[in-house]
């Protein structure tokens, strides 16, 4: 694929390599195949962004689990709204579970911040959070991101799962937006 993306109404540059995400993808499947040896984990997959990390992610998990799947919105276009929208909602029990969520993206943390509540209150024994990106610069909360692939600076991305008004999801490579 080109270097370049133009998407809607804006241009994209290619940003992080499928070479790239696959290899930190495998480093962070074997600490969690360590963490969680005869823990049956439960994964709680965060969509619609983090569909193709998780399944990457998951392909590689190799200790017994459960895969489940919960719908959050926060977002329109390039800003967060700080609307939490839950559609699509969680059905077992995680009562002394070990649970780890699988998101795409933690930027301002406010998503993850509510969900989060939501998931303890459900009593799990252990909640960790993985995510292939972080923008450290935006993130304002005080829990961990225990399994996480790259750190990335305050500018909007797409690719790989990642959606800028719901296009531009379906790339192995990521791609960051060109300010012209
Ligand atoms: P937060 O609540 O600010 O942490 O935003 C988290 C959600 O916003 C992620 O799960 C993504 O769906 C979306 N998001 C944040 N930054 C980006 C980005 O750079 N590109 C695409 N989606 C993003
Ligand atoms: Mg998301």
């Amino acid at each position: 694929m080109s270097n370049t993306w133009f998407i809607k109404d804006k241009l994209f540059t290619k940003y992080l390599s499928s070479e790239e995400i696959q290899n930190s993808v495998r480093s962070l499947a074997a600490r969690i195949n360590q963490d969680m040896t005869d823990k049956n984990p439960v994964f709680i997959v965060v969509l619609n962004g983090a569909f193709i990390f998780a399944a990457d992610l998951l392909k590689k998990v190799r200790v017994d689990c459960e895969i489940v799947f919960v719908k959050l919105s926060s977002y329109s276009g390039t800003q967060s709204t700080g609307n939490v929208l839950e559609v699509m909602g969680l059905d077992i029990s995680l009562k002394n579970r070990h649970v780890i969520i699988i998101e795409d993206i933690v930027d301002t943390g406010l998503t993850l911040h509510r969900f989060l509540d939501k998931v303890r209150a459900m009593e799990p024994a252990d909640v960790r959070i993985a995510s292939c990106l972080l923008k450290p610069d935006a993130f304002k909360m005080d829990y961990s991101i225990d399994y996480l692939c790259f750190s990335i600076p305050n500018e909007f991305v797409v690719g790989y799962g990642l959606d800028y008004d719901g296009l531009g999801r379906n790339s192995a490579d990521i791609y960051k937006i060109l300010n012209t």
